[in-house]
Formats: structure tokens, sequence, C-alpha cells
């Protein structure tokens, strides 16, 4: 087990933090705090578009432990409930009973010291089905950019930090050891970079995305770039002190050669987190997902297009970790947690979870749906089939969950 994990949980203030995180204040739309954001507002970043909210405080419940196992591989997608690899050292969740890479990023000069210059159409968007994409979302990225969007990647946020206990990643910083330099690979709103800079001030963040989806304030030691993490980096070799990276794998077509490079810019000593979902499913231990079921149909479709747009919707954390020691990473370590999908779970803290992530998938359904699922069916039937799924997880008779798996390491002095 990961040795330094503090059993501190989440207060009424969402407040329960590792020493990592002892100083955190809120991030304006950080919805567990009851902190007033004081923020310097300064113009760093060259992105447009989302404003913050003011937080409104809405406690969490007083939760129990969560599981959370290093080092053990991963469940496979299952109708049966059966895992096939036979690990099965994350417990199954209770149920509570009956009841229910392109041209926009130009790579010979550099803007900021470090990234690739930025023609005028990344600032371009198109409009689908209703939704606003990035212009390259086609090809690139398929999620859409509009502010529903950005309002479930902040409900993300607050559900990953529920799963983690608080913290904003498993890797540990010593107090008054805040790592000098740090880069948060496919940033999205920026919330993760801004938290991260908050909670340890003598860092200094640089969040990157495809997308100008970031605030147009910023604290001091945050900064927010748009770059194309599949070009390569112009960063200094050597530099950054800490990478993370979390959800982003349905932009990236070639992981190991983005993990090469993320070692290939850490310092000697730096470390290294990765914070990845499974692109396929339905996930479930206890059978309950027929496999006639919406559900396969729905994840069924949406791998397919991911596949055919040459994501790999197969890797798991020992491929990760497979990737990362390949590049030179040492002490590496796999996490797993499983997250329900709708208020099934008996657990108090799962329900939570749970419903936290059914608020995330009504909108979070279309987002991944629509511009995958029109692919191969007519925007109607499309719409229908996200439709029923979500109300088959609302329902909550069939028990699935998805995974968050993290991976740590650490680059050799
Ligand atoms: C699901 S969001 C996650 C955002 C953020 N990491 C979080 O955890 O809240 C994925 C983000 O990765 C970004 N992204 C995907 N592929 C990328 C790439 N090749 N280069 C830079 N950013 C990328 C997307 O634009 C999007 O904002």
């Amino acid at each position: 087990m990961y040795p330094s994990f503090p059993t501190t949980e989440l207060g009424a203030t969402g407040a329960g933090l590792s020493a990592d995180c002892a100083s955190a204040t809120s991030t304006p739309s950080d919805f567990n705090s009851t902190n007033t954001a004081v923020l310097t507002m300064t113009t760093t970043t060259k992105a447009t578009g989302w404003e913050p909210t003011p937080p409104t405080a809405a406690p969490p419940p007083q939760l129990p432990p969560i599981t959370e196992t290093p080092e053990v591989e991963t469940n496979s997608p299952s109708a049966s409930g059966a895992n096939d690899d036979g690990a099965d050292e994350v417990l199954p969740i209770e149920p509570e009973g009956d009841q229910g890479a392109f041209s926009d990023y130009e790579d010979d000069a550099s803007v900021a010291g470090s990234t690739h210059s930025l023609s005028e159409s990344v600032l371009e968007h198109v409009y689908h089905n209703g939704r606003r994409y990035h212009r390259k979302s086609e090809e690139q990225y398929v999620l859409p950019s509009d502010e529903t969007e950005q309002d479930r990647l902040d409900m993300m946020h607050h559900l990953m930090l529920h799963t983690l206990r608080g913290r904003l990643c498993i890797t540990q910083f010593q107090p008054h050891q805040d790592p000098p330099r740090v880069l948060d690979c496919g940033t999205g709103t920026g919330l993760w970079a801004l938290d991260f800079g908050d909670r340890h001030p003598a860092s200094e963040v640089i969040g990157t995305d495809l997308m100008p989806l970031q605030p147009s304030w910023t604290y001091p030691n945050v900064r927010f770039e748009l770059d194309d993490l599949e070009k390569t980096w112009t960063w200094k070799k050597g530099y950054f002190d800490f990478i993370h990276a979390r959800m982003i794998s349905m932009g990236i077509r070639d992981y190991p050669r983005l993990v090469s490079q993320m070692f290939r810019h850490s310092a000697p000593g730096a470390r290294v987190e990765i914070a990845e979902h499974p692109l396929d499913g339905p996930y479930c231990d206890d059978g309950t997902v027929p496999a006639n079921s919406c559900l396969h149909r729905y994840h069924r479709a949406i791998e397919t297009a991911l596949q055919g747009m040459g994501i790999n919707t197969k890797l798991r954390p020992r491929d990760y970790e497979r990737m990362l020691e390949a590049a030179g990473y040492v002490d590496v370590n796999i996490y797993r947690y499983k997250m329900p999908w709708g208020h099934w779970p008996k657990n108090r803290e799962s329900k939570y979870q749970g419903l936290v992530a059914l608020e995330t998938l009504k909108s979070g359904l279309e987002a991944y749906g629509l511009q995958l699922l029109t692919r191969s069916m007519q925007e109607e039937e499309a719409r229908a089939l996200i439709r029923e799924t979500y109300e088959t997880l609302a329902e909550g008779r069939m028990h699935v969950y998805a995974w968050l798996w993290v991976v740590t390491g650490r680059k050799p002095v």
C-alpha cells in the first residue's frame, strides 16, 4: 500500500487534505469550499473564454475512507461481472439493494520561450448538433468546447478531488518543498493547475491545452499556454519537476511518445503522475448489465469511432506503467479507484460519488456521444441512444462504474 496517505477525510469545508494540500484555499468553482476566493487577478493567459463563478457552500458529507490499491492490474469491462484477469483487490462496490495533431500549432517558433506559435485558427470554433466545438475537433479531440462542457469539466474536477480525498494528486510533496516547475498536460478549464498553484505558492505552474478553455485571470504563479502535446515540445529539456496529466487519452494517439517527451523534459528527480479513465466499458461486477443493454451499444459505438481516429481505447494501468518504465522513470506505482455511475451503491460515500458522476453524465454522454455516435448513425438515433443510456443509469438497476487509474513515477537523479 501507499505508505503515507493521510487518513483525514473531507470535512465540512472539504478541506481534509494531505500535507501536500495543507495550505489549500478554494478555487473559484471548487464548490467544496466555503472560502471566498481571494485572487490576485493578473492576465497572464493567452486564452479567453470561461469566467469563474463564485463558490457556493455545499459541504460534502463526512466520508469513510475509499478503496485504493497500488500496484494491481485492472479489471476488464464485463457484462457478466467477472474480472477476467482475476485481480480483484479493489473490492466490488456494494449495491443498495433493489432500488434503484494539427497545423494550428507550428513547430518552428517559440511563444513565451516554450510553446509553439499559434495560428488564429486555434481560437476558432464550429457548431455541430447544437454544441460548440474547437475547429479541429473532428480530427484531433472530439469533445465540445462550450460552456456546458466547461461546467462538466469543473464538476469532474470536484469528483476527482473527492475520489482522492481532497488531494490534487497522489504524488506527495513535503511542506515548504514545492516543486519549482510544474506542467499540467491537457489542463482543460485549468482548475487543477490553479489549485496546485494555490496550494504550492513556490511552484511555477504551466497548464497547457489544445483549446482556449482557461480563465482569463490566474494566480501569479500559474499561466496557461495553448499547445498540442503531440507536437515536439519546445520547453527546455530537463525543465519540469512535476508533470501531471489527467483524462487526456482521448486526444493522444501516441501515448508512449507523450511519455517519452515527459521524461525528456523532466528534471533529474522529477515526479510524474498520469490519471486516466478507460475508454471502453461498461464495467460491472455483478452481472446487472445485460449483453444487449443500451450501455453496451453506446460504449461499442464510441469505442469504434475512437479507434477510427487512431486512439488506443485499450490502454490499461500496466500499459501506462510500461510506458513510464520504458521512458526511464523508476518507482512506478499504480493506484485504482472504482467510480460508480448513479445512485446504486449502498455506501454513502460511493453513492455521493455516483450521484455526482451521474450529474456529469447528464451532459457528458452527449458530449462524448454526438461527435462520435453520429459517425455511424443519424443524429436522431444518436440522441435516442444517449437518452436511453442516461435514463438507464439514472434508474440505478445496472451497477455500472468507471475506473480512475493513477500511475506515478520518478526520474532518477
Ligand atoms: C477531459 S479534458 C480533462 C481536462 C483536465 N485535465 C481535467 O482533468 O480537468 C481533456 C483535455 O485535454 C485536452 N487535450 C486533449 N488532447 C490534447 C493534446 N493533444 N494536446 C493538448 N491538449 C489536449 C483537451 O483539449 C481537453 O481540454
